[in-house]
């Protein structure tokens, strides 16, 4: 998780030279302003943790096993916000962030069975509080390179001392196959110094076609267990 807090200390030091008390209080107000902004976004990604924390709970009392394997949430951090305002030309403001990004507080949830993520996916969806924005099914179409996830932008209210406020969360729902190939190949590809070929390209999409074929495979095995 960044920490939005030293964020904070550094814009503070790197303007205490400035004689301009007016641009010094702006600048102090905008910095507070964007913590406020990015602690709401923990909130509500707390919010939707809880939830599918509840379902999981639920589900292995039925079920006797856990849909969920683990979650992991991120708050995007202060670089990667600047950086997609700017490919993407939007105004770098906190409005600008709050009605342009969907992706500031993710959360990914990794299931050991498709099914899993569609039961989850479909449970979470039907809660009154929560409103779907938009869903990408890359297990149903996966994207060209072979990359496979449920992707979900949620918007949920978090209810504070005085006010409700509605943010949006990005959820990716995946099995334990799909995010072994999505880790390793984000692994792959960032690493900056040299070039990914057409043939490696290929063997990529090659993994991707085999962790499908292992989920299936799997997936197989499951139904007749639970029999
Ligand atoms: P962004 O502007 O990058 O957020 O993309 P988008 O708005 O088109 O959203 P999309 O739902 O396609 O992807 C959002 C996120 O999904 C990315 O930030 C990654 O975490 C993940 N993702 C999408 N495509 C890939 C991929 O090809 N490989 C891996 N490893 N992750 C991917
Ligand atoms: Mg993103």
């Amino acid at each position: 998780m960044p920490n939005i807090k030293s964020f904070q200390d550094v814009l503070e030091k790197e303007f205490s030279y400035a004689t301009d008390k007016y641009a010094i209080n702006f600048l102090k107000e905008k910095t507070k302003d964007f913590v406020k902004l990015m602690s709401y976004y923990r909130c509500a990604m707390m919010e939707i943790e809880t939830k599918f924390n509840v379902l999981n709970e639920e589900f292995s009392l039925e079920h006797d096993r856990n849909p969920i394997s683990s979650i992991k949430t991120r708050l995007k951090s202060v670089e990667s916000i600047l950086g997609k305002l700017e490919r993407k030309s939007l105004p770098n403001s906190i409005e600008s962030i709050e009605d342009n990004l969907n992706d500031i507080a993710g959360i990914r949830v990794i299931c050991p069975f498709p099914d899993d993520v569609y039961i989850l996916a479909e449970a979470l969806l039907k809660q009154d509080d929560i409103t779907l924005i938009e869903k990408k099914d890359y297990i149903a179409n996966p994207k060209s390179n072979g990359y496979r996830s449920l992707h979900l932008i949620v918007s949920i209210p978090i209810f504070l001392k005085e006010e409700k406020r509605i943010m949006k969360v990005e959820i990716q729902l995946r099995t334990i196959a799909m995010d072994f190939w999505a880790t390793l190949e984000h692994r792959l590809k960032y690493k900056k110094d040299y070039v990914f070929t057409p043939e490696m390209e290929e063997e990529l999409k090659e993994c991707a076609f085999m962790s499908a074929e292992l989920d299936k495979k799997m997936d197989n095995l499951r139904k007749i267990t639970e029999k």
